[in-house]
């Protein structure tokens, strides 16, 4: 399979007011890869196997021609491989250049470091992009949401850089580096430009941390001087969650450092219907990893209850990154369609259908 270019990968679940020609915009054309279109495929764990194996039926639904590569990640292959993180895994995705991804559980406070992360890290996926925007027939408090979450994803207190001082102390260490912080930075503004985007806001607690967020701060500055077309505006991070519940249609892109993405992405997500319906795209110079914002949510693992949205919308956002405008288009309009209707709606989402039944909805739709 021919490489996916990083750039065509920033194309997003913004379907319904991105032109078609995006991802070539973002000079994707060269280097379009062709069907059947060979994909890394890690179900994960808790509900992963479940959105996952929704999300794989209604991309066959398109017509399209998959090749799925399977690997398999998290505790239980522990067992196996000695760790929840086999070299196979990593090595199928450099090898296919792009992955789908179902959520890995990490245990809390003790155990192995997290996958989703070590993964990012080790494939150099220095970017997650996080969109929300208010969907058709969803319920929510504000209506036309259209913003997107740049989050960068390979340092901030990530790092995994932290030890007991003396019993009764931690410490994390935060690192922020001028080459990452600029990286993701311009990542953020050369989105908005091929996205037609018109505003980045930069989030951050350089009031309190006046050096490492102080240096991403002024990163962002810099390169925003690049992009005069682009406005420009700087926010404390704890305003702006205020913000976005009273006032969140001033937000268009947004960028910052890993720990923020992480808890405003999640925020923006409850703004447009939850968890059960944002995709991401984690975005490196050589592979890209499509998974959803949400994790395994073991109070609903194997109950058939789980909304595959989410990771069906970053299987959108993959077609798309793929050039497969049309189809992109037909599998959104279903989900929008079922979601209209109201029949077939899962329990996050105020309905009573199983998965399995908002498949089925969705791929009739399709077909329809
Ligand atoms: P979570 O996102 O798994 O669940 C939070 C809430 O949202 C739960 O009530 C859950 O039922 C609901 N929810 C999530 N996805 C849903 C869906 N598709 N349909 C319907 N409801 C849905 O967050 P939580 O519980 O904090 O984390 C559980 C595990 O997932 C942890 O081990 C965590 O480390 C891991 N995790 C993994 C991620 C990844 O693989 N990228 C991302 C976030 C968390």
């Amino acid at each position: 399979m021919s490489s996916t270019s990083p750039a065509a990968a920033t194309e997003t679940a913004e379907a319904t007011t991105a032109t078609p020609q995006t991802a070539a915009q973002d000079g994707a054309s060269a280097a379009l890869p062709s069907p059947p279109y060979t994909v890394t495929l890690i179900p994960g764990d808790g509900i992963g196997p479940e959105v996952v194996d929704a999300t794989v039926q209604i991309l066959e639904a398109t017509g399209l021609s998959f090749v799925w590569d399977r690997q398999d990640a998290g505790a239980d292959v522990i067992p196996r491989y000695g760790t929840p993180l086999p070299d196979e895994v990593v090595n199928a995705v450099i090898k296919n250049k792009v992955a789908l991804k179902g959520p890995i559980a990490t245990p809390v406070g003790t155990g192995f470091s997290s996958v989703n992360v070590t993964l990012r890290k080790r494939l150099g996926l220095f970017a997650n992009v996080r969109p929300a925007r208010t969907l058709p027939g969803i319920n929510t408090p504000f209506k036309d949401i259209d913003l997107v979450v740049i989050r960068e994803n390979s340092e901030g207190l990530y790092s995994g850089i932290e030890h007991v001082v003396v019993p009764g102390v931690a410490q994390s260490i935060k690192i922020v580096t001028e080459a990452a912080s600029l990286r993701i930075a311009r990542f953020a503004f050369e989105y908005a430009v091929s996205h037609k985007r018109k505003k980045v806001t930069a989030v951050h607690k350089a009031n309190i941390m006046k050096l490492s967020d102080g240096l991403f701060i002024d990163c962002c500055k810099r390169v925003a001087r690049e992009f005069p077309d682009i406005e420009y505006q700087e926010m404390i991070v704890d305003n702006t969650c205020m913000q976005l519940v009273t006032k969140p249609h001033q937000f268009d892109v947004m960028v910052m450092e890993n720990l923020y993405g992480d808890i405003v992405s999640d925020l923006a997500s409850g703004l447009v219907g939850g968890l059960g319906v944002t995709g991401s795209a984690n975005i490196g110079p050589d592979a890209v990893v499509y998974e959803a914002v949400h994790g395994s949510a073991p109070d609903i693992a194997g109950k058939g209850l789980a909304n595959p949205t989410a990771v069906l919308m970053s299987g959108v956002m993959m077609l798309r990154a793929f050039g497969e405008f049309d189809a992109a288009k037909r599998v959104e309009d279903a989900v929008f369609a079922v979601f209209k209707e109201g029949k077939h709606l899962t329990g996050d989402l105020g309905g009573r259908a199983t998965t399995q039944e908002f498949v089925n909805a969705v791929i009739q739709r399709m077909r329809a």
